[in-house]
């Protein structure tokens, strides 16, 4: 059922608690906490200055990290403040908590327009308990509840979900924001009656990860295009060798029960047939997990479905990467989650552009419609400098999984119906 949106509301005067996935990468340079990638915050911006606009007095609450109900300064979202201010062109207060009597006071301090940013809700651990008296006290700040944050909607978390709750019940409004509103729609509406050929294309080390959304699209596609390490496991399943490739040995049989379900409903399959590969080597040198580093050796193309025992696929070799971007040229709806081999290596990236280069030639040429799931597609996109090219990036992670499983994410199900 549709959702009720920010357009639907009259915001003028009222405290708006906006919930917003600002859980953006950060890096140390120099003492400080640096954003790596503010994607996330940018693709907020139309909800909040059309709220803006109108007059709301906005709240924002978001977390960061996952520091386990610690104030981890490290998490702190305040330099999330300082460029979301550079972004909107207007001053934002940074609040150094989320709950609490200061917090309220600035709350109803705030004038028509005025943006506060929330600190970490993670910092209490409340949160991630769905906490009734920490719902409460969030919904203290707010007359109406907007959710913006689709990248932390499958959390049923107390400014997620629990909040949403709290305000319905005393009759106030809990709506969806634009990001939210065009997530679902390029995600559910879109996929569910796609323009065909509908084509997909899956990657990623394990198909546990996405063995619930590779049946149900197998209900969809017209194509599923597979690469990544999750490609051996269904290798390893028809019976080749895979050498040192990373593979879900107890997963064959789900993979199998995927082919066999592709054949039956005469959905084109399609798994590597050459491969990159690499000699791993242990070296002397420790991970952060305290494990020896392995540095991938001799890279090469190897034109047969066999690897052997000694090397390691690490992309899709050149044929397969064509054959994928032959059947994308006809496709007329795509979607893309996973990268075709280890992109952040420059040397095993070139399978994962070639798939990014077919789905933004398909979406400028043939105006077909691309979908990116979200997660490494997206950094890929974005490495390869086509992230505008596309027609939508999920800014969700887990979320977009999740919603591509065809399970209801609890912090749209909280969310009022029109
Ligand atoms: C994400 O980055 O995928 C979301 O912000 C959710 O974060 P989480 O996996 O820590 O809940």
């Amino acid at each position: 059922m549709a959702k009720l949106t920010v357009r639907d509301l009259n915001v003028n005067g009222k405290r708006v608690l906006l919930r917003v996935d600002y859980n953006v990468p950060l890096e140390e340079q120099g003492g400080q906490m640096v954003i790596t990638d503010a994607t996330r915050i940018v693709e907020t911006l139309p909800t909040l200055r059309l709220l803006i606009q109108q007059g709301g007095r906005l709240v924002l609450a978001a977390h960061l990290g996952r520091p386990k109900g610690k104030r981890e300064p490290s998490m702190s979202l305040r330099p999330v403040a300082a460029r979301l201010a550079e972004l909107l062109g207007c001053n934002v207060n940074f609040a150094d908590d989320c709950i609490g009597e200061a917090v309220e006071k600035m709350a109803a301090a705030l004038p028509p327009g005025g943006v506060i940013l929330l600190e970490n809700t993670r910092y209490y651990n409340e949160e991630e308990a769905n906490d009734p008296a920490f719902s409460e006290n969030l919904a203290r700040l707010a007359d109406i509840y907007v959710n913006d944050a689709f990248g932390a909607a499958h959390r049923a978390h107390a400014s997620t979900e629990g909040v949403a709750r709290v305000v319905t019940k005393r009759g106030g409004q809990c709506a969806a924001g634009l990001l939210m509103e065009r997530e679902l729609k390029f995600l559910g509406d879109e996929l569910d009656n796609p323009a065909r050929p509908f084509v997909v294309i899956l990657g990623g080390a394990k198909v546990s990860d996405k063995i619930k959304v590779i049946d149900r699209l197998l209900e969809k596609a017209d194509s599923i295009l597979i690469g990544g390490a999750m490609a051996y496991t269904f290798k390893l399943a028809q019976g080749f060798k895979i050498g040192q490739s990373l593979v879900e040995k107890d997963k064959t049989d789900v993979a199998l029960a995927a082919l066999a379900k592709a054949k039956e409903r005469n959905v084109q399959f399609l798994l590597p047939t050459d491969n990159t590969v690499v000699t791993p080597v242990k070296t002397d040198k420790l991970n952060k997990k305290g494990r020896p580093v392995i540095e991938f050796t001799n890279p090469r193309n190897l034109a047969e479905n066999n690897i052997p025992d000694n090397e390691e696929g690490v992309d899709i070799g050149p044929a397969t990467a064509a054959k994928f971007a032959e059947v994308l040229r006809g496709a007329k709806t795509i979607l893309w989650n996973g990268p075709m081999g280890i992109f952040e290596d420059k040397r095993f990236a070139t399978g994962t552009n070639a798939v990014a280069q077919a789905v933004v030639e398909a979406t400028q040429q043939n105006g077909a419609k691309s979908i990116i799931g979200g997660g490494d597609s997206v950094k890929a996109l974005n490495q390869a400098k086509l992230g505008d090219k596309v027609t939508f990036m999920s800014t969700g992670g887990g979320a977009s999984l999740e919603f591509l499983e065809g399970r209801e994410l609890p912090g749209v199900a909280a969310l009022n119906n029109k």
